[in-house]
């Protein structure tokens, strides 16, 4: 299916055999959802969304892709659905293409229903990760991914297995990221420094947030090996 970019490619890749049951929220076009249930990967997926036109763009969708009796199209925010079926169990909860906030608000209602998330934020990830760690959930995988120009780190969190979040630089670069520092680690923290170099000039002298960007750029430069970056 050739309508699935190459960060949504990467968030199904991260979709296990055994995850039978999938929720996509924030799903606008279900293109996940129809890629997923046409492959087979999957037994079945809840498409939601907040917003009527995606809404009936994905019912449309799904209806146009002939895979109305894999995938249920629901109207409605975030996660709070799933709470309220009775004998619904998530294998794998999808939150992608929404900003940390987002995200954030959506995972005030987290439950017991749901086993595990893929999460691809398109804004900072480390408030995710800090809630993770906060949750004493474990980080299950970390890709990054190049999409457009923009590396999005996409991120598998499980509730009962995986590699737990202990330092501060851990939920900063990604405890599974930070071990492989492969190109795109590199070219990723290297834009960052960058883009916190043009902030930093920019800030009158006395602004309070020298002192974080400042604390950000050495922690930068400690943990990303300059000799890869040329
Ligand atoms: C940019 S699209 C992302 C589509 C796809 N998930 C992806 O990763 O490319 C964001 C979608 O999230 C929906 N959305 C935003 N906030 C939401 C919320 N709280 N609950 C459910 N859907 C939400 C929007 O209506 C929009 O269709």
């Amino acid at each position: 299916m050739k309508f699935l970019t190459p960060r949504l490619i990467t968030v199904a890749s991260l979709i296990n055999d055994d995850d039978d049951i999938i929720a996509d929220i924030g799903t606008d076009h279900a293109y996940l959802p129809i890629y997923l249930a046409k492959g087979h990967k999957v037994e079945y997926v809840y498409a939601s969304d907040i917003n009527k036109k995606p809404f009936e763009t994905a019912l449309q969708n799904v209806k146009n892709f002939g895979v109305n009796n894999m995938i249920e199209v629901i109207h409605g925010p975030g996660i709070s659905w799933i709470k309220e079926r009775s004998n619904l169990q998530i294998d794998c909860c999808v939150i992608s293409g929404m900003g940390s906030t987002t995200i954030l608000d959506i995972l005030k209602e987290d439950n017991t229903k749901i086993n595990s998330y893929i999460f691809s934020s398109n804004t900072n990830v480390l408030p995710i990760r800090s809630w993770v760690r906060m949750n004493k959930y474990f980080i299950e995988s970390e890709v990054l991914v190049e999409d457009n120009d923009i590396i999005y780190e996409i991120i598998k969190v499980n509730k009962f297995a995986g590699k737990k979040i202990r330092s501060l630089r851990e939920e900063y670069f990604g405890p599974l990221l930070i071990k492989n520092r492969n190109k795109l680690f590199i070219e990723k923290w290297a834009t960052e420094e960058e883009k916190l170099n043009k902030i930093l000039v920019k800030l009158p002298k006395n602004d309070s947030k020298i002192k974080k960007i400042k604390k950000e750029l050495k922690m930068i430069k400690k943990h990303t090996n300059k000799e890869m970056r040329k």
